[in-house]
């Protein structure tokens, strides 16, 4: 483990280590605690054991998922992890939910103690275990409001196992590889060229969306210059369709789909040259898989626009006075962030009704 002299949860640059959990393993500190998601150990029975001969404090499992980013989750770690020192450190396998509630997690026991993330998800791996946001979720009058508990709290180190992505299924694959496809459209053009030729494989993507978003991050850490928005691409449209599905589309289709909308938007508007346009969605479809047209008006049919125009408005992607602030593609690997009149992309609403391109 490095030996910084900064104390936990601060920005630094990401470690990264890759290999088998086993090897790893040996990195953890005895007396640590760990927070592992069930699924996971029941896919690879090798873990709780190369787990358990670190002396683990405690070893919290929880089965991922949504339901479980909530306060019942995180007492619990709060309460396995009681008699860690501050000088102590926290392990956590598994997806973006149960990464996101052990951030919380270590920010809060002694004020802040050593994070490291092992994603299971290939979404936990190019996305939520790098960045330094964690956040759990809260119920308002029987509704789920995703992330308004959260903290800023970087991981000492994340752990890149691909045994675990063994055991994903094609949709949680595809789910995670649209993440990252999303990062390099909006920010490596000669990469994403290079993609449209040949396919990347797991590992390559897994590497290349930690570094994008990483240089991202790094500019940007706490999140106060807005840099950070260009992680939104596609998903302004691709909450409302995301919510509109309830919750039934995954949120990495969802974005996919919401990126078909957002280089509609920028075609529209003139940002983004129809060329452009056409190669990053056609290279979307070949390359991650995202749904077809088909599915965007399935989902809108029957739902009238001020429904759309108040989930627009709700997403806290909105700019402060309410109006809709949008990453758009200015080239391939390049990117503006717009404001976008109501008037404008409601043009484009008959065309996405009848599940055709504008
Ligand atoms: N903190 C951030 O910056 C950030 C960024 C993006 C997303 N997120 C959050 O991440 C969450 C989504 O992450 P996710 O998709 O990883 O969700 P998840 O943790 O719910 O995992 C998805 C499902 O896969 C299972 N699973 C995990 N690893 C597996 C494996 N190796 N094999 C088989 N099944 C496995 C889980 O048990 C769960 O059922 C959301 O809550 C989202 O808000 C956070
Ligand atoms: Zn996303």
């Amino acid at each position: 483990m490095s030996d910084t002299p900064l104390p936990p949860g601060s920005y630094r640059p990401a470690t990264d280590k890759w290999g088998a959990f086993s090897k790893l393993a040996a990195r953890l500190p005895e007396g640590s605690l760990a927070l592992v998601d069930r699924t996971v150990v029941k896919h690879h029975p090798g873990l709780l054991p190369a787990l358990e001969a670190r002396n683990p404090r405690a070893i919290v499992q929880i089965t991922g998922g949504e339901r479980a980013k909530n306060f019942a989750s995180l007492e619990k770690v709060l309460t396995g992890g009681l008699t860690l020192p501050r000088s102590g450190t926290l392990i956590v396998i598994g997806g973006g939910t149960l990464g996101d509630v052990a951030t919380v997690a270590a920010h809060l026991l002694k004020r802040g103690v050593r994070l490291v993330q092992v994603p299971t998800t290939l979404l936990a791996a190019v996305d939520s275990s790098l960045g330094g946001k964690g956040a759990v979720d809260l119920i308002v009058r029987g509704n789920v409001v995703k992330n308004p508990v959260g903290v800023f709290h970087y991981a000492d180190e994340a752990w890149i196992c691909p045994e675990f992505f063994t055991s994903l299924s094609d949709a949680q694959r595809r789910e995670g590889a649209i993440e990252a496809w999303k990062m390099v459209a909006c920010l490596d053009g000669r990469l994403f060229r290079k993609y449209m030729r040949q396919a990347p494989t797991l590992e390559q993507l897994v590497k290349d969306g930690r570094r994008l978003k990483e240089s991202v991050c790094a500019k940007d850490p706490y999140e106060h210059s807005g840099l950070r928005r260009v992680l939104n691409f596609g998903h302004s449209f691709g909450h409302v369709l995301e919510s509109l599905s309830r919750f039934k589309l995954s949120h990495g289709d969802a974005v996919g789909l919401g990126m078909r909308c957002a280089l509609d938007v920028g075609r529209r508007l003139g940002v983004t040259p129809e060329p452009v346009a056409l190669q990053v969605e056609q290279a979307l479809e070949q390359g991650p898989g995202i749904l077809g047209r088909d599915r965007i008006a399935s989902l809108i049919q029957r739902t009238p626009l001020k429904d759309v125009v108040d989930l627009l408005a709700a997403d806290k992607k909105a700019g402060t006075s309410g109006e809709l602030r949008m990453i758009l593609l200015t080239g391939i690997g390049a990117f503006d962030i717009r404001d976008v009149p109501e008037t404008e992309w409601r043009q484009l609403w008959s065309a996405w009704k009848n599940g055709i391109r504008p």
